[in-house]
């Protein structure tokens, strides 16, 4: 899929065919997350690949509403390491939740060029995967990732209006306020 076509088709999946993601097709979506920017490339992520059903089981259940993980051949954990990222952007936030955003975008373009689909979920209850993975302190969970090829019976837009227009959002030499 041409890079344009993904940008602008792209949209989250929660709805999977029970097909095995093949393992250089998962490689080549992994891969692609590990090679995002960082600020003073930093590399503050580390990414967790759940195949095993019980453990994905366990992963759906700390995500609210995730019920839909199950069908996922593969469900993706991204964790931010804090101490990998201690400059502050702007003086104000900690890079890494940006970082890891970046790679995580970058995994479901290359997910949508391989033909699978992906979600980014955020609502989940970090605490149970912390217990899950056993993660140490300053290990923090960004994102749980289903990946798998979509089911095409099933719509899973969800209920989005659609994004804002190029001039509601862009202004040229001032701000908009
Ligand atoms: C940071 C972030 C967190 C999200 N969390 C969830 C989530 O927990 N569960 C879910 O089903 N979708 C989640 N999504 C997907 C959004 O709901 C979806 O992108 C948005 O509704 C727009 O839908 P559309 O791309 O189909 O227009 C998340 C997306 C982002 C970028």
């Amino acid at each position: 899929m041409e890079l344009h076509e993904a940008i602008r088709s792209v949209r989250p999946c929660r709805s999977f065919l029970p097909r095995p993601v093949p393992a250089d097709a998962l490689r080549r979506v992994i891969d692609s997350a590990r090679l995002a920017a960082t600020g003073s490339d930093q590399q503050p992520w580390r990414f967790i690949v759940v195949q095993d059903e019980e453990r994905k089981r366990k992963v759906a259940q700390a995500v609210t509403r995730g019920g839909f993980l199950n069908l996922a051949p593969v469900l993706v954990v991204a964790l931010g390491v804090e101490e990998a990222a201690p400059a502050l952007v702007g003086g104000y936030m900690m890079s890494y939740p940006l970082e890891v955003a970046a790679s995580i975008q970058n995994l479901a373009l290359t997910a949508a060029a391989e033909g699978l689909g992906a979600c980014w979920c955020t609502d989940f209850r970090e605490q149970k995967l912390r217990e899950l993975f056993h993660l140490p302190e300053g290990i923090r969970v960004v994102g749980v990732i289903p990946l798998g090829y979509p089911d095409p019976a099933t719509p899973t837009n969800g209920s989005s209006p659609g994004r804002m227009g190029f001039s509601e959002i862009v202004s040229f030499e001032s701000s908009p306020w």
